[in-house]
């Protein structure tokens, strides 16, 4: 039997079963995709749940007992060696490639040359593979055509992630149509491939002259639904002598947009300060907020020294203050936020969107909005305005879902 975790709220990205949201949609269509032979693309905004969905895919039965699972994370990857290594060792490192031919000859390579690649495991001899970042510039390589050709070999099917994939397109190298060439002959051996960047994984995946155009199906995961969370909550507390008001749960759910992790964050620390047989209440929602931002202020205050410019730093306390951000070339909103003039303005938007680094993001023409909630309720603390934050969180929510999915209404016609 399983052993109840002592806080039923995860904050890492591997959740056992029973303490993971919904997404049970989500699940089933992505595991109908893989078994019918499709590979797919998962795309969200930041901190919604796309690796922890992945996880949550690899411990369904379907997959756990029909498929040889491997997650790369391309985040920090900066060309094909990088990439090229981080897969080997995945590989390499993957359960079901320990007693294969691939591992024995690498292992045989390795000592050949007599490198330091770190220890050697005393109980299985192994050697232990580096980890990406600090792989001296001599690791053996085994061709990617043999580790993809080896996987069409596998007894078992693979299912193969790479997470954050739109990092390919940093690559000096035209690594889309390298990877392209491998995986369009694979057969045996499945692929999601996952990101945050919605505009540069469409152009990937949605653009003729790509090389993974329509190469693969897309699914596009949103926010949890407020009552699914709602239940979900109010049942981990059920299960450990606690309540929680639904008055609480949705001003979590407003205040943070529906963005899972901030709502977990959130959440784990409102559960450790409820004693058993209490219920929590709006107040103590706001009082583990606080501590939330107590314990992030020296990153937060070392994001905003990393800004050098006085004027970058004040269009982004103007779009904190205006929570959605329009107009913000118009006079009176120039006046109002000390912004010199519209052209300095539009600098510092660029600045803020840098793709390493965004902190503002443009939800829709002219309209911005802090990307990480987190970071705008600190700010708005700063300021003395957390408040009033907390007071329009619902209205914030309702117009943001609005600019995020605005309804369309083709034109119908008369007969
Ligand atoms: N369905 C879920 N149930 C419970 N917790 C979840 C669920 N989905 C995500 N989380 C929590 O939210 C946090 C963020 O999820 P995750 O890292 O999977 O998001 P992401 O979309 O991959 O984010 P990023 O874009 O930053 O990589 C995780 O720490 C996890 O604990
Ligand atoms: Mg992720």
């Amino acid at each position: 039997m399983d052993i109840k975790p002592l806080n039923p709220f995860y904050t890492g990205i591997v959740i056992p079963d029973a303490f993971f949201c919904d997404r049970a949609e989500e699940t089933e269509s992505i595991i109908n995709l893989i078994e019918n032979g499709n590979n797919v693309v998962l795309k969200s905004q930041r901190r919604i749940g796309k690796s922890s969905l992945i996880h949550h895919i690899f411990l369904q039965k379907t997959i756990l007992e029909g498929y040889n699972t491997l997650y790369l994370d391309l985040f920090g990857t900066k060309s094909c060696n990088d990439f090229h290594v981080a897969f080997q060792n995945k590989l390499l490192n993957a359960p079901f490639a320990h007693s294969t031919k691939l591992r024995r000859n690498f292992e045989q390579m390795v000592k050949g040359i007599n490198i330091s690649l770190g220890a050697v495991d005393p109980l299985t001899g192994r050697i232990s593979l580096p980890s990406i970042g600090t792989t001296p510039s001599q690791i053996p390589r085994i061709p990617l055509e043999e580790l993809f050709g080896y996987l069409e070999k596998t007894k078992k099917r693979n299912l193969v992630v790479f997470d954050e994939f739109q990092q390919i397109e940093y690559y000096p190298e035209r690594m889309a149509a390298i990877l392209r060439s491998h995986i369009q002959l694979m057969n045996n051996t499945k692929f999601i491939f996952s990101g945050s960047s919605k505009h540069m994984l469409n152009a990937m995946f949605m653009n003729r002259n790509q090389p993974f155009y329509k190469s693969s199906s897309n699914i596009d995961l949103d926010i949890i639904e407020c009552g699914a969370y709602e239940q979900f909550v109010k049942n981990c507390f059920k299960q450990y002598g606690k309540s929680i008001e639904t008055d609480a749960v949705r001003l979590v759910y407003k205040l943070f947009l529906g963005e899972t992790a901030p709502m977990q964050e959130t959440m784990n620390c409102v559960f450790a300060m409820t004693d058993k047989g209490a219920t929590v209440g709006i107040p103590l929602i706001i009082k583990a907020v606080n501590v939330i931002l107590d314990s992030k202020d020296e990153s937060f205050r070392s994001l905003l020294n990393q800004i050098e410019k006085e004027r970058t730093r004040n269009t982004l306390y103007c779009i904190a203050a205006q929570g959605i951000a329009s107009n913000l070339t118009a006079s009176v909103t120039m006046k109002r936020f000390g912004l010199d003039n519209a052209s300095s303005v539009q600098n510092a938007l660029i600045a803020l969107q840098d793709d390493n680094n965004p902190i503002v993001r443009k939800l829709a023409k002219g309209t911005y909005i802090i990307d990480n909630r987190m970071f705008e309720l600190w700010i708005a603390r700063e300021g003395n305005y957390l408040d009033l934050k907390i007071d329009c969180a619902d209205s914030r929510f309702e117009r943001q879902r609005i600019l995020e999915c605005p309804p369309i209404n083709p034109f119908t016609p008369k007969d």
